[in-house]
């Protein structure tokens, strides 16, 4: 993996790919890296609106490239039901569930959850679930969970998963982050177990310029947080195009191990795509095993074909 770039992502020829969140930030440059490649990608995407741009501007760019928009919202389950209802392939090589909100007020989605533990792992939970025949269809398909290293600021609360009795946004950001490697540590185990190759793996981008930052800030209309997020992001992060390459790796490289982690080289904050530090409580088998119980009680989402 040293030195690892986009040149290295192998031929992508006759793979299907899904990216959440493709629409801007990393997911675009996922998804885009993908197509190159020569897979066929699902742009899946919250909004019709802001989705046609980003398409379109792909096909500009690479007019080979197989593209699909798909409309997903995964702060509404009966959205995401639609989607893999709608998939249109049998087969599923490669997800990546990136898309992300981040330190948002107290809110709640479609269903009730809190926002960021509904949106960031339990809606891609449910999605995972939910397309899982197509991905056990493709031989050593991927799922790739993109977290943070914010997610070392929290363990999950098993008692308060949705924030009732207590809120803060950004403790419920990083614990929306570990449930998603708690998330890839279970599906980890049970694809072993039922000696399946799918290949379940995390990764993050460091800090990377992208909407993330000052997307929350901007919806509050708090007019110098999102100045002072701007500035952060000029500054101290890396490029949206080089936050992604951690994510393309596990995506695509044939070396990536089942439950690992990978983000920038240094500092868990900027560099190549290495192997990443985390958080002990991410490793636990039995939380992972909890929050997998909570998530398929709170989705109605159980992954029949891989049975605890
Ligand atoms: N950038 C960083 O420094 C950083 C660091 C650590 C981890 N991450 C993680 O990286 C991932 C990608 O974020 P990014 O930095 O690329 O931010 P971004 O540019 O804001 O992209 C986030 C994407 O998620 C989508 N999204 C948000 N809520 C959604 C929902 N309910 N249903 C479907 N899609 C939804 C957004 O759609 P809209 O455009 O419609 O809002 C957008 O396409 C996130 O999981 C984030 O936690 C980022």
């Amino acid at each position: 993996m040293p030195g690892w770039t986009t040149q290295d992502i192998p031929d992508q020829s006759g793979r299907v790919a899904v990216v959440t969140g493709a629409n801007s930030g990393l997911g675009f440059v996922t998804a885009r890296e993908l197509a190159r490649k020569g897979a066929r990608v699902v742009l899946a995407c919250r909004s019709e609106a802001r989705g046609n741009a980003p398409v379109d501007r792909l096909r500009a760019e690479l007019p080979q490239a197989r593209l699909e928009l798909g409309r997903l919202d995964l702060g509404d389950l009966a959205s995401v039901r639609d989607f893999a209802a709608g998939f249109p392939y049998e087969r599923l090589d490669v997800l990546v569930d990136n898309a992300g909100v981040m330190a948002l007020p107290y809110g709640r989605t479609a269903d009730g959850f809190e926002t960021q533990f509904g949106t960031n792992h339990l809606g891609h939970f449910a999605l995972t679930g939910l397309l899982l025949p197509a991905l056990l269809a493709a031989p050593g398909a991927r799922v790739v969970a993109v977290s943070s290293p914010a997610h070392a600021l929290a363990n999950i609360d098993m008692r308060d998963l949705n924030g009732e009795r207590r809120y803060r946004r950004w403790i419920a950001y990083a614990r929306s982050k570990t449930a998603n490697l708690l998330f890839v540590h279970e599906l980890a185990r049970r694809a072993a177990a039922h000696g399946s190759s799918l290949v379940a793996a995390a990764a993050h981008p460091g800090y990377a310029a992208t909407n993330l930052q000052t997307a929350g800030p901007r919806a509050e209309g708090r007019r110098a947080a999102e100045r002072f997020m701007s500035i952060g992001n000029r500054v101290f992060a890396q490029s949206a195009e080089a936050g992604a390459l951690p994510v393309l790796y596990a995506a695509t490289d044939p070396g990536v191990r089942p439950d690992s982690f990978t983000g920038p080289s240094f500092a868990m904050w900027r560099g190549v795509p290495a192997p990443s530090w985390r958080a002990p409580w991410t490793l636990s088998d039995a939380a992972g095993e909890r929050l997998w119980a909570a998530s398929e009680e709170l989705t109605g989402v159980t992954y029949g074909a891989l049975k605890a």
